[in-house]
């Protein structure tokens, strides 16, 4: 996730667009950058760094910037290459006279790096971005050269078109080009841009906050979407290039909410973010196949494509894999421990750091060590993996961070694509987390030979439907607000549940805990006995994931255990699944995983065992919104609870 920001009209574009970039560093920080249409060329200053070190950087030369009248901005959150300044955007041409500024990810850019440089272009960074600019540049000197394409001389806005046909992925795109300085393009596909109108100018952002200071009129672009802004007109085409007519909305939001994107607090605008950060985070690893033999019918995943770790046969040889992190971090890799297990047949161990880097692990070469972070920089987190690496283990870090000590200190590292991460409480980092998990462990699963190739289809396509499945969730959160309303004075919340659903209770109950402030526990069902049923009487609410359908019996036992206690209960479970109805107060149904004909069959029953384990994805989403409701409810501000940091980077 980026920032983007143009600005073309009658006023200075510099002093407009540092301030809008503002607006937009909640979207990302590592680097920031500018390009303006000044003097015949385009001038361009960035750097890596928050954008106070742009504008140090701009403040040291004199008159920098001055006489512009249309430039283009953006806030890095790296990707593709760690933060530097040859990463920073904005990107340009090899003859600097196109400059590109890009938020999203551009899939296929390695292959079309290598279609460039097999035509002569040298590259200067290691961004998917850089690619842009090139093509652009590319199909202008195509058409100037070539009259008989019948375009003629340097056609900014069809170079642009032909290059978008090029492009797999995501992107939203703001470029100036020094031939046309009256200019902005502007382009959209899978991520956000808005155009803001104003008079006499026109801005570009990946946001609202970022034009609220000029304008309230505001063109939201649809997918497909370009614009060609000038001072005085915006044209809008669509995907086939033609013309749309469509009148700016008016935007009353007041300018904090707009930052959080409507929502009253980061927490909650990055539970919402979740169903896209897991398709970023899924997608660009999945290889795609049409499902009918014609070649016509809808795309189905056929594989599992980690381009960025070569994972050879050493790994399907790894004889153990040890998981080690803190917090929501080890919270995944509980869930990664019976992903694997499951999956890939290997023996795993999930340690919290703090534990494992004191306890002289007993640790061999060919363990496979994960090691998971959402910043990449906490401390526990750090000690383990080198501890680990002195002891001669492949490290593969799992870390949403690029650029980070984590992901610069381990042999391969896996991104979590959610985008940064504001809020204390974590939430869309640990669901990225466990897409990552499931991955690597249907991956691991395939290449040792415990998974045929139906099984592991069925799953892929389980796994890449959960995204919109999260999101048609999310548009039932009014349901977990009124559950919240009613329960958030209990003094006692336990979650319980059994494998998977143990391991998403102990995330579950963290999260209450640390933004309400509720003592929260959490146990495996089958410990009830042992000693928690001891603190259960009528100021406890009992919370349980079941989604094990081979267990329900036993958890409909433990419910009934629970509430002839006095206890309140609530099930998160399978949508129609009847089992719990009798037994618990109230029930939260997530989609199920079935995926077609002889499955959706089959899952009318109950869902299938072995897509049953990717639940955990979407049974925490509720526990997400009811602690956060909670929170609310308590008058506390969930995205700065007492006592916590977002990076603890000291023991
Ligand atoms: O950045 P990390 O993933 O290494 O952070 C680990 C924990 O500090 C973090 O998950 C913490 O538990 C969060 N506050 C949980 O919401």
């Amino acid at each position: 996730m980026c920032g983007i920001t143009g600005y073309i009209g009658g006023r200075e574009a510099l002093p407009i667009l540092i301030p809008s970039l503002k607006k937009l560093e909640y979207r990302g920080y590592d680097s920031a950058g500018v390009a303006l249409s000044l003097g015949g060329g385009v001038w361009v200053r960035k750097t890596k760094g928050r954008i106070s070190a742009l504008e140090e950087k701009l403040g040291a030369e004199e008159g920098a910037g001055r006489g512009a009248r249309a430039g283009i901005g953006h806030t890095r959150w790296a990707t593709h290459g760690e933060p530097s300044d040859l990463n920073s955007h904005p990107h340009t041409d090899v003859s600097d006279r196109i400059a590109v500024v890009h938020n999203g990810i551009i899939e296929n850019y390695l292959a079309l790096k290598e279609w460039l440089r097999s035509r002569g272009v040298l590259f200067r960074s290691e961004t998917d971005t850089e690619v842009i600019a090139h093509l652009v540049n590319y199909y202008g000197r195509e058409a100037e050269t070539n009259p008989g394409t019948g375009l003629g001389r340097p056609d900014l806005l069809g170079a642009v078109r032909r290059t978008l046909t090029r492009l797999e992925g995501s992107y939203a795109l703001a470029i100036i080009s020094a031939d046309y300085p009256d200019c902005i393009i502007a382009a959209r596909k899978d991520s956000p841009l808005i155009i803001g109108v104003g008079r006499g100018e026109n801005l570009v952002a990946s946001d609202v906050p970022a034009i609220l200071a000029h304008t309230r009129e505001v063109l939201f672009m649809e997918d497909g979407e370009l614009a060609v802004l000038r001072a005085d007109q915006v044209e809008l085409f669509n995907a086939q290039g033609e013309r749309v007519e469509r009148r700016p909305s008016h935007v009353d939001w007041d300018a904090e909410a707009a930052e959080k994107g409507g929502f009253a607090h980061f927490m909650l605008k990055e539970i919402h973010d979740q169903p896209r950060a897991l398709s970023d985070t899924l997608r660009p690893r999945l290889q795609w196949r049409k499902s009918g033999d014609d070649g016509e019918a809808a795309e189905i995943p056929a594989d599992i494509n980690f381009d960025e770790i070569a994972l050879d046969a050493s790994w399907a040889r790894a004889e153990r894999i040890i998981i080690t992190a803190c917090g929501t971090a080890w919270h995944a890799a509980m869930v990664g421990k019976y992903a694997f297990e499951e999956l890939a047949r290997l023996p795993v161990e999930a340690d919290v750091a703090s534990e494992f880097r004191y306890r002289n692990p007993i640790l061999d070469r060919d363990d496979l060590v994960i090691v998971i972070s959402q910043s990449g920089e906490t401390a526990d987190t750090l000690a383990a993996m080198r501890l680990a690496k002195k002891k001669g283990c492949r490290i593969l870090a799992l870390t949403n961070v690029v650029g980070s000590t984590l992901s610069r200190e381990a042999d391969l590292v896996l991104y979590t694509w959610a985008g940064p991460e504001i809020a204390v409480a974590s939430t869309k980092a640990f669901t990225t987390q466990l897409m990552c998990l499931y991955l690597l462990a249907l991956k691991l699963g395939r290449m040792r030979l415990c998974l045929d190739e139906a099984a592991y289809l069925r799953c892929l396509r389980v796994l890449s439907r959960i995204p919109a499945q999260a999101a048609e969730l999310l548009s039932r959160q009014d349901v977990i607000q009124r559950f919240a309303s009613r329960q958030f004075n209990k003094t006692k919340v336990f979650f319980m549940g059994r494998q998977y659903d143990y391991a998403v209770s102990l995330e579950n109950a963290l999260k209450l805990k640390e933004i309400s402030y509720t003592h929260s526990e959490a146990f495996a069902a089958g410990e009830l006995k042992h000693g928690p049923i001891a603190l259960v009487d009528r100021s406890t609410l009992i919370v349980t994931a079941a989604t094990r359908a081979s267990l329900f019996d036993k958890i409909i036992s433990n419910i009934k255990e629970v509430s002839s206690r006095g206890a309140s209960t609530l099930v998160i479970t399978w949508e129609g699944e009847t089992a719990f109805a009798q037994a618990a107060d109230e029930v939260f149904f997530i989609p199920k995983p079935a995926v077609s004909g002889e499955e959706e069959a089959e899952a009318a029953e109950r869902p299938a065992r072995l897509t049953e384990c990717f639940s955990p994805i979407l049974s925490v989403i509720p526990a997400q919104l009811f602690a956060y409701y909670c929170s609310l409810q308590r008058g506390n501000d969930p995205d700065k609870p007492r006592n916590l940091a977002k990076s603890v980077t000291v023991e």
